[in-house]
């Protein structure tokens, strides 16, 4: 756990979220005036003290957060002072980690400017590697050691003895039970537990509810009378929770395209239709060979899939670029069991920069009748009780 955000929200969301409801509702004012929907809330309307990292939605600057814990090791509170796990308005107060870090988020932008085009080579992990202070002898031991490939790396070359995509996806199709009884799925609702770093790791109830071919909605029931909504509407997600800056926070870029992948990946059927180009390689996870599938589109960063020897997906792994670099995500499914003679994975386990969340589920009611608020923009988090 990277952060303990939940134990800082039960304390202090009173103030801090009557604070942003006023700026949400003011943003949402001034939207509805022109009568378009609201945009994402910027980083500086929402935050007191960000001269450096501005210009861009909160979802992205809370994922350049994750950069940079990421990137060095860090926790929040190593470069925020301690109280700010009580309270959101002190990850505004200065401390020299804060100070050093614009530093750093200068240099890179020079040294990628001056030297690379202004093409993103270099990012805060390029020096750092995990470390506070990078490394600057070379290291005998990397040099002669075992060479340690990592399974979840987006720069594959494509392994010209595997068999194709396509076939691989139709392995997949048929593995989990044939198009014909994959695609008689059109919804379902479904139960289990939900644990992660807003639960301090304790499962709670969660219910997911999707609509092929791209609605989804979760709700963890975080504690009482406090639900952590999820939702992807089939054009746009958010998050809404007491234990993000904003209540209601809308997800851009890589979160959005992300929020959707999740939501199609709940109806596979159509899978190869998601991405145009896609290339195939060979990796190990867990001792076992596994197949890479990687489907990119034109000006997205690509997304891997990986697939086990009896064919069924057991990871996904996706960037979401950032104003520092691009930061990943990382979904691994298991426990697959029959719905409606289609198997479908009970668990799976998130994991990026932030945190990881696991989710179990324990039944899953195909093509159940879903109210369509579920699937729609969920209402702002309520502070809690
Ligand atoms: C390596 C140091 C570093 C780490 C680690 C870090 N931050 Fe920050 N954080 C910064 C800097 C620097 C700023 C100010 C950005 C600017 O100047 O534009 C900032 C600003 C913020 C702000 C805006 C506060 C305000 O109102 O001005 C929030 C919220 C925040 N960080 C949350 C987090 C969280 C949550 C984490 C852990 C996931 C985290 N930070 C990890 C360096 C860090
Ligand atoms: C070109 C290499 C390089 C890159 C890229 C880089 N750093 Fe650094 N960083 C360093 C070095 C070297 C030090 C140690 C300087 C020292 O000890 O005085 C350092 C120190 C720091 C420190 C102070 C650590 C401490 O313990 O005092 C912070 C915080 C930091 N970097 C954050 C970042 C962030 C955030 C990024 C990305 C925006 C980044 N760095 C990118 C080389 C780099």
């Amino acid at each position: 756990m990277r952060f303990g955000l939940r134990r800082h929200f039960r304390r202090t969301a009173q103030a801090a979220v009557a604070a942003c409801l006023l700026i949400a509702a003011l943003a949402g004012g001034r939207a509805a005036q022109a009568g378009q929907e609201p945009r994402p809330q910027m980083a500086e309307d929402v935050f007191k003290n960000v001269p450096v990292i501005r210009g861009i939605p909160v979802d992205e600057f809370m994922d350049t957060m994750g950069m940079f814990s990421a990137a060095l090791s860090l926790n929040c509170t190593d470069c925020h002072v301690g109280e700010s796990s009580t309270a959101w308005e002190r990850f505004a107060d200065e401390t020299d980690l804060k100070i050093a870090a614009r530093r750093m988020v200068t240099m890179v932008n020079n040294i990628n400017r001056t030297n690379f085009g202004g093409e993103e080579f270099i990012t805060c992990y390029t020096c750092h590697r995990g470390d506070r202070r990078p490394q600057v002898r070379p290291s005998l031991t990397v040099q002669y050691g075992v060479p340690m490939g990592d399974p979840n790396e987006l720069d594959i070359f494509a392994d010209p003895a595997a068999p194709p995509a396509a076939q691989i996806l139709d392995k997949y199709i048929a593995a989990i039970g044939g198009a014909q009884r994959v695609a008689a799925i059109t919804s379902f609702t479904a139960k289990g537990t939900y644990e992660g770093y807003d639960t301090d790791h304790t499962p709670v109830p969660v219910e997911i509810f999707a609509r092929a071919p791209n609605q989804r909605t979760t709700v963890v029931h975080l504690f009482e009378g406090n639900d952590s909504v999820r939702t992807f509407d089939g054009n746009a997600a958010w998050i809404a929770s007491a234990d993000r800056p904003v209540p209601l926070m809308a997800l851009t870029g890589g979160n959005l395209d992300g929020a959707r992948l999740d939501a199609q990946l709940s109806f596979p059927g159509r899978i190869k239709e998601l991405f145009s180009q896609w290339k195939v390689a060979t990796t190990v996870i867990d001792d076992s060979e596994v197949q890479v599938v990687q489907g990119a589109n034109p000006g997205k960063p690509p997304v891997n899939f990986y697939f086990d020897a009896s064919g069924l997906l057991i990871r996904v792994v996706r960037v979401t670029q950032t104003s520092v670099g691009q930061v990943p995500t990382e979904i691994s499914y298991s426990d697959y069991r029959e719905v409606a003679g289609v198997k479908m994975p009970f668990q799976w386990v998130t994991t990026w920069t932030n945190g990881q969340t696991t989710t179990k589920l324990t039944e899953i009611q195909p093509n159940a009748a879903i109210p369509a608020a579920r699937l729609a923009r969920p209402a702002p988090a309520r502070r809690p009780q």
